[in-house]
Formats: C-alpha cells, sequence, structure tokens
C-alpha cells in the first residue's frame, strides 16, 4: 500500500487474515483529510457476521471520522467500502441506512416532544389510502414500533409516551431499537453507555447482545475496556488515523489493548 500521507512509518497498517465471506464489511485503505488534518490515513477495518466489533483508540485516532464514512455522513477522499459483498458508495446518511447500515449517534437524535412511536417513524411514516387521499396510518406505525420494541426483550416504557419522560437507558434502548428495526445488516454505535448509569448500562448491553444473537453485526466505539471485553468478539485498535491492530477479544486482555493504544506495544 502507498500511503501518501503516513509520516509516521513506525505505524504500520494491519489487514486481517479471515476469509472474505466471513466479513459483511471491509474498509480498505481509507482516507479522510479536513484541510491539512489527515484524519484517516489509509486505515482498514473488518466486521464479521454475527459478532461485536469493538473500534477503540485514544481521542483523535479517527474512530468518529471512520464512523462517519461508514454511515454516510463523510464521503472518503480515497479506499473502498464493501458491504456485504457490493462495494458501496454513501451519498448520504439516507443512502446508508437504505443499505442497511443504521448509526446510532451520542446525541441520539430522538424528538422529545413526540411519542416513542412516532420517533421510530420519523421521516418513513406510513402512510394508506390514494394521492391526495393518503393519510397516515397511525394504528399500523404504533404496533409495529410496539413489536420492534418488544423483539429486543428490554423493560420498554408504552409507545405512547412522550420521550421527554423517558430515563436514559430508555431513550437509549429506543434509539437502539429504532436503528435495530429496520432490517439492518450493520449498527454502528457511538458511545452508547458513555452517558448512563450502572442499571441503564447493563439494559443498554442487553440490548447490544441481543441484536447480535438476532444475527445484526454491532459495531462499538467505547472507552470502557470491561465493556469491550465483555461484549466484543473481535477488536480493532486504532491510532493516528489508522487500524493498527485487530484482536479476538478472548486472545487480548485490558493491558494489552491500553498498550497497542498509545503504542507502547507493537501491533
Ligand atoms: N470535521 C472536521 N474538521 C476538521 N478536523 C476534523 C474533523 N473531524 C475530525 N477532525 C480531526 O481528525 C482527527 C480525528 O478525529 P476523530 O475522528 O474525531 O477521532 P476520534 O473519534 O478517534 O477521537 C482529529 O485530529 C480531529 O481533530
Ligand atoms: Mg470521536
Amino acid at each position: 500500500m502507498i500511503d501518501k500521507y503516513n509520516s509516521r512509518p513506525d505505524i504500520a497498517p494491519f489487514t486481517g487474515s479471515t476469509p472474505a465471506t466471513d466479513f459483511i464489511l471491509t474498509a480498505t485503505d481509507i482516507t479522510k483529510s479536513f484541510g491539512g488534518v489527515h484524519a484517516l490515513r489509509g486505515a482498514s477495518m473488518t466486521m464479521r457476521r454475527g459478532e461485536i466489533t469493538a473500534l477503540i483508540g485514544d481521542n483523535g485516532a479517527g474512530k468518529s471520522t471512520m464512523v462517519r464514512c461508514l454511515s454516510g455522513i463523510h464521503r472518503p477522499d480515497s479506499g473502498e467500502i464493501v458491504l456485504d459483498g457490493e462495494v458501496v458508495h454513501f451519498e448520504s446518511p439516507n443512502a446508508a441506512r437504505q443499505q442497511g447500515i443504521e448509526t446510532v449517534h451520542q446525541n441520539l437524535a430522538l424528538v422529545e416532544d413526540l411519542a416513542v412511536w412516532q420517533n421510530f417513524f420519523l421521516g418513513r411514516e406510513k402512510t394508506h389510502g390514494l394521492g391526495p387521499f393518503r393519510t397516515l396510518d397511525r394504528k399500523l406505525m404504533r404496533k409495529t414500533a410496539e413489536e420492534m420494541l418488544q423483539g429486543l426483550a428490554v423493560n420498554v416504557p408504552p409507545v405512547t409516551s412522550k420521550v421527554r419522560r423517558l430515563s436514559g437507558g430508555q431513550r437509549q434502548a429506543v434509539a437502539i431499537a429504532r436503528a435495530a428495526g429496520w432490517g439492518s445488516k450493520i449498527v454502528i454505535m457511538d458511545e452508547p453507555t458513555a452517558a448512563l448509569g450502572v442499571q441503564e448500562t447493563a439494559r443498554v448491553e442487553n440490548v447490544i447482545t441481543t441484536l447480535r444473537d438476532a444475527g445484526v453485526a454491532v459495531l462499538l466505539i467505547s472507552h470502557n475496556f470491561d465493556q469491550v471485553m465483555r461484549l466484543s468478539d473481535h477488536v480493532w485498535v486504532m491510532r493516528a488515523g489508522l487500524a493498527v491492530a485487530e484482536r479476538r477479544t478472548e486472545e487480548t486482555d485490558g493491558d494489552e489493548l491500553v498498550a497497542l493504544i498509545t503504542g507502547a506495544k507493537a501491533a
């Protein structure tokens, strides 16, 4: 690989060794610069079907930029994203969503004054009738939202409650259920429990593993090593715009991950 941005030749990109068919996603040699800032310098990473993949790294390593490239917010300057065997170019977050990548952003993007079921259907309201007589099918939307939440087996509020009445954990559950409920292949979660208490964190972690057990590949960005060790199957470590190491979770530990993040240990 020719990396014109690689001002740090001590950090070599690392590409995995799994058969290509096992991957639901491969991102190869992704670069993204903002003016003179090379946020991604040829980063490559993979996600496997039915697994929770953790993405970790110090502040500024490029995690969020990678997530934004995968979710259609940024367009990479160069590099290739292959989703389920197809090369994809996302023009927008909606395009990524339509092709099966849902992202739960840190701010959740729920509307406080709308009911849970309305938040589920923001931007994809179901209608019945024809032409000018088309009306919103509220009953169908409520029922569908209920099913989507129940499918995640969490202690959830009635779908008619306003989001502003929900606890942090319930909001997170609604945001995740909304993301998971659209037949997604991949759900990306950026620090999903950073702002939550112990009990709510446990609940959201339950939702994450339920998703995985339902066959959805989850990309989990987390600063919590315990959480990464408990939940993930696989870990990618980013440093200075590159994915520098990958580990099976069962073959590593918190100490090694810290060393990989800081560069104290080579990949
Ligand atoms: N929109 C942007 N404009 C300018 N610089 C950015 C932008 N987004 C990210 N960066 C820079 O790119 C680098 C990687 O940032 P980011 O992807 O947010 O890292 P992380 O999420 O790992 O903390 C940082 O130096 C950051 O300041
Ligand atoms: Mg970030």
